[in-house]
């Protein structure tokens, strides 16, 4: 990624504020598929656990979220404003089960896993397609969401159609979802 874009994002981070813990948008109403796990019962009363990997996780509300369902959680951005946010958050939160790194992964993913759960929203890399499902633990779940042409106008930020089915033919689909210019894949490592 270049400077100035690193640059817009810092500027787009810092102008916005911390946010507030949410679940994966991918997750919405389908909360009962987290990978369950050894970690400490949270207060929404899930008992979800073990490690996730948040891609791109901005200004951290997922990563925090994720945390609080006891999930030991890594979370990487290229923002550091971001970052700074995220920290901030998870502070406020009383969350220590997150590890966030600055890394650009236009270089690749700077971690290895394996993770019971990977979460990319609103950030789309097809070069990192492979990396991601290759970062699943057995019977890990990916819930990705990205930005897409079905329903909106094309773009080279956006999937074409069918492009999160494609992309994963190692992984189980559990869920596929397109429209109204977005697109979600919730799969699963057999
Ligand atoms: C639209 S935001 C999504 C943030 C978060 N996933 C969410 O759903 O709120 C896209 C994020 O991708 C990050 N990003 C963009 N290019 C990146 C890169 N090459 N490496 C790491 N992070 C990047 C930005 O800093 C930003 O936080």
């Amino acid at each position: 990624m270049s400077a100035t874009d690193r640059e817009r994002w810092d500027a787009r981070h810092a102008a916005v504020g911390a946010g507030t813990p949410m679940p994966p948008d991918g997750l919405r109403g389908r909360l009962g598929l987290l990978p369950g796990g050894s970690g400490p019962a949270d207060r929404s009363g899930l008992s979800a656990g073990g490690r996730a990997l948040d891609v791109a996780c901005g200004r951290g509300a997922v990563a925090v979220w994720l945390a609080h369902q006891g999930f030991a959680v890594d979370a990487v951005d290229v923002s550091g404003a971001g970052l700074a946010s995220a920290r901030a958050l998870a502070a406020a939160e009383g969350v220590r089960r997150v590890r966030f790194l600055e890394a650009d992964l236009d270089a690749g993913l700077p971690v290895a896993g394996p993770y019971d759960l990977v979460v990319c929203q609103r950030y789309r890399d097809p070069a990192l397609y492979p990396a991601l499902a290759a970062a699943l633990a057995p019977g890990g779940l990916l819930v990705l969401t990205v930005l897409s042409e079905v329903g909106d106008e094309g773009g080279r930020f956006r999937a074409v159609p069918g492009e999160l089915v494609r992309a994963f033919p190692q992984l189980e689909t559990v869920d596929h979802r397109e429209g109204d210019g977005e697109a979600t894949l919730l799969a699963r490592r057999t």
